[in-house]
């Protein structure tokens, strides 16, 4: 794995992409220090260059250093959850470029866990933007078989990691206004959240930071995906069959025999969200006219998953 990383860390001097794991989802990195190699991330993915990106560092020293004011707030959530799950917005040092903020005065900041996101990161000694490795608003990739599928010829290199253990993207926490907010749920909840920082967290203004998570379709297969209530799974099902269409279904329980692809989910979320975008892209792949979404639970746990869900069916 030695070879291969500092190939990824010379690559990336240069200038060039190189897709790698994180524990959430892969991402398609580029030197954040380099405008010219984030304008190349931005063409690779299709993304609007007013979007900001995620910076990624080795520690919490390294990220704190891109911030020009870290609060109590910051430190708290660093010293709990980072490596990990974890971004946080705050507001900018000269060394985030105008091309890692989309123009704004804040950062997002993240240090992953995954031993070969760590490598990477030490080797190349440096910060790494990096968004998901997917199309702009497609599904996220959890495996370097995704990555292939969507930028082959964009990634300078690939590297492999496993899938991803956590599988859906960072939770999101701005704290550039002086109360933390949530901008992105994620794997670490909101009641985590609030036990590391000993209070609560604020409710997000209209003005929130733009974030592409936000935008209201994202995360989505190609497909059209809707989701529907358990109850009416049954009847939802029968009115496709009716039709004739082909549906492919996403869902807890077993698989119903007027459907042709059927997928079927754990109950636990964390679990649930380690596979959810294998699962959309493999239910995309089975090139059936609708995918029907059985709603999971509405409590707190589910959240994050719910998050994705209901972008993906929007
Ligand atoms: O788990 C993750 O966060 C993955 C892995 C690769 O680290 N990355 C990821 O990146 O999900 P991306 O670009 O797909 O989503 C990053 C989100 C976007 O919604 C972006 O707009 C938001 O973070 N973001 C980044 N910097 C921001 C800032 N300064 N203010 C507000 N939102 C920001
Ligand atoms: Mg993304």
């Amino acid at each position: 794995m030695t070879d291969v990383v500092a190939r990824a860390a010379q690559l990336l001097r240069e200038g060039r992409l190189v897709a790698f794991p994180t524990e959430t989802v892969y991402g398609l990195g580029a030197d954040a220090s380099s405008a010219a190699a984030v304008a190349r991330l931005y063409a690779a993915k299709g993304r609007p260059d007013d979007h900001p990106v995620i910076v990624h560092f080795a520690d919490a020293a390294s990220a704190f250093a891109w911030a020009r004011e870290v609060p109590e707030a910051a430190r708290k959530l660093a010293a709990r959850f980072w490596p990990g799950p974890l971004t946080l917005i705050l507001k900018r040092a000269k060394l985030a470029g105008d091309f890692v903020t989309g123009g704004q005065d804040t950062v997002g900041l993240r240090v992953p866990s995954h031993p070969v996101a760590q490598a990477l990161l030490r080797e190349f000694n440096g910060a790494i933007a990096a968004p998901s490795a997917n199309r702009f608003g497609e599904v996220s990739a959890t495996t370097a078989a995704h990555v292939r599928e969507d930028l082959a010829k964009e990634a300078d290199l690939v590297l492999e990691g496993g899938p991803s253990d956590i599988g859906i993207e960072s939770t999101i926490v701005d704290l550039s206004g002086g109360q933390a907010v949530l901008l992105r749920p994620g794997h670490i909840g909101v009641a985590d959240l609030e036990a590391a920082l000993g209070e609560k967290l604020a409710a997000k203004a209209a003005d929130a930071p733009r974030h592409s998570g936000g935008l209201e379709r994202h995360y989505a297969p190609r497909t059209p995906a809707q989701l529907v209530e358990p109850h009416e799974l049954d009847a939802e099902i029968g009115k496709w069959h009716a039709k004739g269409s082909e549906v492919a279904v996403l869902a807890f329980s077993r698989p119903d025999e007027r459907v042709d692809y059927w997928l079927r989910m754990p109950k636990d979320p964390a679990a649930y969200a380690q596979k959810l975008y294998a699962a959309l892209r493999e239910l995309d792949s089975a090139g059936c006219e609708r995918i029907l979404i059985e709603a999971p639970p509405a409590d707190d746990s589910w959240t994050a998953v719910r998050d994705r869900l209901r972008r993906a069916a929007a």
